[in-house]
């Protein structure tokens, strides 16, 4: 790679950033496309968001990924949000249109896309069953919604939390329900798509699960776990037992990772060829 004066600077912000997936995949990128752009992880401290989306306009980057803990402290600093970015409260994506600070959230829509990419289906006029009703369940549901689903539920541990962000939604489609519910097991059979958005299972509790029961599963159902590390959760390794078809996270990443790559460059880059590069961190 070799920088000049015209070389494109894109990156992240995070806290902490150095475990981030991001980098490796879009340099990855634009050494195969031949992009004169570099990627560079930011940590940025919580005090100091504020800034650091100021210099994005000093120092004339493209853009950059915002990651956790950033995604919604960011937003008050743009110049611009894009409605559905708006609705999740959260932007993953900023893009520097000529000193013009514009916001997009790519994780709900690279989820709609791993989706069709992992089992070959369209959300669109199906039931989805999320477990969760955090930041990255919002970002879903707001995009589901947007895909034209048939029904969206929420089962979380709390109720409260799930009320309030359908309460937030206002949209007829969406329901919710307390996980431990005698009603859950119904919901989730009936389900053509269950997503685990909660962060139950991730390292280090690799024995824990947000269900214990999985009698609900069906023959060839659609399970997902937005974790990718481990690669099967508890939640996958059983549904994958009792019958489901399973998927994990790595797919959410590369199908973020493609739209804001297309946001930051114009260029079209492959869902595969992210996923690759992601793979190949892991391993
Ligand atoms: P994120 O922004 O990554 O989605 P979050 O906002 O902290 O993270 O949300 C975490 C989600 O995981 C919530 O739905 C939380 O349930 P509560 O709203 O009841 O807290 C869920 N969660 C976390 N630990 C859990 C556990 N041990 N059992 C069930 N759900 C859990």
């Amino acid at each position: 790679m070799t920088l000049s004066g015209k070389t494109q600077v894109i990156g992240i912000f995070g806290h902490p950033v150095s475990h981030s997936a991001s980098p490796a995949m879009h340099n990855a990128a634009y050494s195969d496309l031949d992009l004169d752009c570099v990627y560079v992880p930011f940590d940025v401290e919580p005090g100091r968001v504020g800034d650091a989306v100021e210099a994005l306009r000093a120092l004339s980057i493209r853009g950059v990924n915002v990651t956790v803990p950033h995604k919604e402290a960011v937003v008050e600093y743009l110049d611009e949000v894009d409605p559905l970015a708006k609705k999740m409260g959260a932007v993953n994506t900023i893009v520097n249109r000529d000193g013009r600070l514009v916001g997009f959230n790519t994780d709900g829509p690279g989820f709609v896309a791993a989706i069709k990419q992992d089992f070959g289906l369209d959300v669109s006029g199906k039931q989805v069953v999320l477990l969760g009703a955090g930041g990255s369940s919002r970002g879903i549901v707001v995009s589901l919604l947007e895909a034209q689903v048939a029904s969206v539920t929420i089962l979380n541990r709390s109720v409260d939390k799930a009320k309030a962000m359908a309460e937030s939604l206002g949209d007829s489609r969406l329901s919710v329900c307390a996980l431990t519910d005698t009603l859950a097991n119904d919901v989730l059979s009936q389900a053509d798509l269950v997503v685990n958005t909660t962060s139950v299972g991730m390292v280090p509790d690799t024995q824990q699960s947000p269900l214990q029961d999985f009698s609900w599963v069906q023959d060839g159902q659609c399970v997902y776990d937005i974790i990718y590390s481990p690669a099967k959760t508890r939640f996958l390794s059983e549904s994958e037992q009792a019958g489901a078809r399973i998927s994990n996270g790595v797919s959410m990443l590369a199908g973020q990772g493609v739209l804001a790559f297309e946001l930051f460059t114009g260029s079209k880059c492959s869902f595969e060829f992210m996923k690759e590069q992601i793979e190949k961190g892991m391993s």
